[in-house]
């Protein structure tokens, strides 16, 4: 999977890409993230890339050029005059606080796309007619507001880069993750099996598997129950986890 990311940043990519799992997945040709910097796509004297905003107010703006340059010459779409056509299965992402909010189902949809656009914005934000000619979606990592859209892309590119088959060094890695069962997970101890005297719960010792699946789908029930109770509306549950919650309160 290739993502072409879209940034005045670019400089802030590496020492993430470079040092973690993602880095393995590269050098392996799982994943490619190509960086292109906006200002490389500006024609004047000084590459100005941002402008006041018409009708006044603080902050810069991105200008609308240099980001369709830039989206138009890397993805191959047709230049203007005429709107560029969107290129099929390739999505436009727009990284804002305007966006749709980020969640594990929409990680896993993105899987499904070879190529990906990644458009980081940066000050006030960018000019409107890139939101409505130029991206196709809109993301944003939570209710909040950063400087800019490079770390939400970074956590996009995690998220969605750990489901492709191959990055994690366990196959089994993502299946259980927090989320991705529509629940939060389960428990992990590791050795020692007393620490300070605390211990490993004994289920986990005896070995016995089908015990121990039991206690982990019961753990990570009560965990959601406890923590993320609007999840479980969403949540896929059988019969024995409605007989469970039912015992701790749930309705
Ligand atoms: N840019 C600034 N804040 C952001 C957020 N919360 N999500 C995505 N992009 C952003």
């Amino acid at each position: 999977m290739q993502f072409e990311v879209f940034t005045l940043l670019p400089e802030v990519f590496p020492p993430y890409l470079e040092s973690s799992i993602l880095k393995r997945a590269i050098q392996r040709g799982l994943i490619g993230i190509h960086l292109h910097n906006i200002r490389d796509y500006t024609h004047d004297k000084h590459h100005i890339t941002d402008d006041t905003p018409y009708g006044g107010g603080g902050g810069m703006v991105i200008k609308p050029e240099p980001i369709f340059e830039a989206v138009e010459t890397v993805l191959g779409l047709a230049s203007l005059p005429s709107p560029p056509t969107p290129v099929p299965n390739i999505p436009i992402i727009l990284l804002t606080p305007q966006g749709r909010v980020f969640n594990q189902r929409m990680a896993e949809e993105l899987t499904r796309h070879e190529r990906i656009a990644l458009l980081c914005g940066r000050y006030e934000g960018v000019d409107e007619r890139v939101r409505e000619h130029l991206v196709t979606d809109e993301i944003s990592i939570g209710d909040y507001v950063l400087t800019g859209g490079e770390l939400p892309a970074l956590i996009l590119i995690d998220a969605v880069a750990r489901l492709i088959p191959g990055v994690l060094g366990d196959p089994t890695g993502a299946k259980d993750d927090s989320h991705s069962m529509g629940l939060l997970e389960y428990p992990h101890y590791t050795k020692p099996s007393d620490f300070r005297g605390w211990k490993v719960p004994d289920v986990l010792l005896s070995g016995d598997h089908a015990k121990i699946e039991k206690w982990r789908r019961e753990q990570a029930l009560l965990r959601t129950f406890n923590k993320r109770p609007d999840m479980l509306e969403k949540a896929e549950l059988t019969k024995e986890d409605l007989k469970f919650l039912k015992s701790l309160g749930f309705e």
